[in-house]
């Protein structure tokens, strides 16, 4: 994505160096006059990985991917919208020492800026998940006006100083999840092959569908990432088949593996390309990155 084309319009304006950027949308996104003053914003590319369903790698594929991207040289945020904190730790964070989190962000006490945490990777920012993000759910409930929206809101304050927003859901569909894919540009699903992958997906996509249709008419299936995938397993390949009949180009060719060193990393916290770049799930997260970009062109 976001191929840049560098012209220098030297004839009369020697101090002057003009960027121009395509969005994936197409349209030209900012231009920055070096050593003038003009510097508009980059547009952010916001997704929210989910599915309800618990354990099929949501956690792992946000934070590889964001990590990976990150690697390219892009601004990446993470936002862990789960009260688990698996995507905070994952990504080296303590969560039961935070006196800083998202929960602070979303009751209005902090701004993002003050609550991000800088993880290894330079160009790698964490909004951590705390405790307290249980509460949150259940405090967003009393709001009566606007509740879905305050993410989004709050994502206003920095929308022009990433490249792309990832944001890690809980296996559920409540508030917090809703205020994910109010403020999200796509969604991102990662299923799991086995027997009951499909079960409560068609409960997703109506999710989807009403978020669509009442708070945010822009969002999109970003894609289906195939995650747990072993090969010589016929059920593998055979939930795989069915999971392409359902939603057809949105499956990613590139399949994630199981594989044991993608279940250590987080215990370090680090993402796979810092704990074991070599190993077949790091190699598989690494091409789900340059068909991503591909994709999104
Ligand atoms: N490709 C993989 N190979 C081996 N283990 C994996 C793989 N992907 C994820 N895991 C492990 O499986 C477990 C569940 O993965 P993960 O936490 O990413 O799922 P999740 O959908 O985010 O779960 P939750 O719904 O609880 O948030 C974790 O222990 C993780 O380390
Ligand atoms: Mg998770």
């Amino acid at each position: 994505m976001q191929k840049k084309s560098k012209k220098s319009f030297t004839k009369g304006f020697t101090n002057f160096r003009f960027l121009l950027s395509k969005s994936v949308y197409g349209d030209i996104i900012f231009i920055s006059i070096i050593k003038g003053n003009l510097v508009m914003a980059k547009k952010t590319k916001i997704i929210t990985f989910s599915n309800q369903k618990g354990g099929v790698g949501k956690t792992t594929t946000c934070i590889n991917l964001a990590a990976y991207l990150a690697s390219d040289g892009k601004d990446v945020l993470v936002i862990d919208m789960d009260p688990q904190g698996n995507a905070s730790s994952g990504l080296g964070f303590e969560t039961r020492k935070a006196k800083k989190s998202l929960y602070n962000v979303l009751c209005g006490s902090m701004s993002i800026a003050e609550a991000m945490f800088q993880t290894e990777i330079p160009s790698l920012k964490l909004l951590p998940s705390s405790m307290d993000l249980a509460g949150a759910e259940i405090e967003l409930a009393q709001v009566v006006i606007g509740r879905e929206r305050v993410l989004s809101e709050k994502l206003a304050e920095i929308d022009d100083k990433f490249d792309y927003i990832m944001i890690d859901c809980p296996p559920s569909l409540g508030l917090l999840t809703v205020n994910a894919l109010t403020a999200s540009n796509s969604v991102l699903v990662p299923i799991q092959c086995e027997y009951y992958a499909l079960e409560g997906l068609s409960q997703m996509m109506n999710t989807i569908r009403l978020v669509k249709k009442f708070l945010n008419p822009t969002i999109e299936v970003e894609g289906v990432v195939l995650t747990l995938y072993d090969g010589r397993a016929k059920l593998s390949t055979q939930v795989a088949d069915e999971i392409v009949k359902f939603f057809g180009d949105k499956v990613f060719e590139t399949k994630i593996p199981r594989n044991i060193r993608l279940a250590e990393a987080p215990s370090y916290g680090k993402p796979i390309v810092l704990y074991d770049k070599r190993c077949s799930g790091a190699k598989a997260y690494c091409e789900l990155k340059d068909e991503f970009l591909k994709k999104i062109k």
